[in-house]
């Protein structure tokens, strides 16, 4: 049987991305750029310690062929959002100098990447939403899957990436403990997430002024009023973010990093599999 939060997304993909983008003032873009960003940053400074006689000093883009490599899931993934902004900022880099000329004699200039990303798996229960993925034209490859119950074996992924999809998977630490078990030791997952508000301002934000503005934008751009409103009570409803690490915790991930955005909207969770140096 379908669920009803699978038919719900199913019902607004065609508008999400917009109304993501209008409802929280494009700041969801920049929360999942510095998600980005950030496991950029740990991931790299990994790579370069693992590099003896090298530490802090190679460029990422120098590294020997491989090491470098990034296999990448975006659960719950929706329309790719989260996967297109990671690619775009793990493969940019410093543009290198050197021409390469082809046995034709056409020269180019090569672009030396930081980290090579593998095409990414994006891996959502919604058909609708990820229908929208294609004419993105990510490099990825769009996989109907239930984040409870994954049909990958052990250790296949480097990183998972899941935004804002913790709190609507029924079970959520069944959820941490699937990305557990695909998610290669030294891997890493973040979450990006709304979670049940703590502070003062929080509980204002969701519980008086988001239930007045939320579903009554939703309905006017989606026609989907209940959608919006989900939205609302699902985040209420949702564990706070010091639970949710405890959680995570038990599960045997290492609380690496809890980044606050926007004085508690959204927090990026930054987990790692321990293993690896
Ligand atoms: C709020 S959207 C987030 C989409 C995207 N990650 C983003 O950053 O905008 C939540 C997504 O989680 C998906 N989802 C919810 N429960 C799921 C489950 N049990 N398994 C897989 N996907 C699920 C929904 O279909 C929806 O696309």
């Amino acid at each position: 049987m379908k669920s009803p939060v699978r038919k719900m997304f199913d019902g607004i993909a065609s508008r999400y991305d917009f109304l993501n983008h209008f409802l929280s003032c494009y700041q969801d873009v920049l929360w999942r750029r510095f998600c980005c960003k950030r496991l950029k940053k740990m991931m790299g400074a990994e790579l370069r310690d693992e590099m003896p006689g090298l530490l802090g000093k190679t460029p990422l883009s120098e590294m020997p062929r491989g090491l470098n490599k990034v296999r990448l899931l975006d659960l719950c993934g929706g329309t790719g959002d989260f996967a297109n902004t990671f690619r775009k900022i793990f493969e940019s880099g410093r543009k290198c100098a050197c021409k390469c000329v082809s046995q034709n004699g056409a020269s180019r200039v090569e672009t030396s990447r930081d980290f090579v990303v593998d095409p990414a798996v994006i891996g959502d229960f919604s058909y609708g939403m990820l229908a929208e993925v294609k004419p993105k034209k990510i490099d990825a490859h769009a996989v109907q899957l239930d984040a409870m119950k994954m049909p990958f074996a052990e250790r296949q992924f480097d990183v998972i990436l899941n935004g804002f999809g913790m709190r609507n998977v029924p079970d959520a630490r069944g959820a941490l403990m699937e990305s557990y078990r695909v998610l290669d030791e030294g891997g890493y997952l973040c979450v990006l997430e709304f979670f049940s508000p703590r502070n003062l301002f929080n509980k204002f934000f969701y519980k008086v002024l988001a239930p007045l503005f939320i579903p009554v934008m939703g309905a006017f751009f989606s026609g989907k009023r209940d959608a919006y409103e989900y939205l609302v009570n699902s985040i209420i409803r949702f564990l706070p973010v010091d639970q949710f690490c405890k959680m995570a915790e038990e599960c045997g991930f290492e609380v690496r990093q809890v980044k606050m955005f926007d004085g508690g909207i959204s927090f990026g969770v930054f987990l790692r599999k321990p293993g690896k140096a």
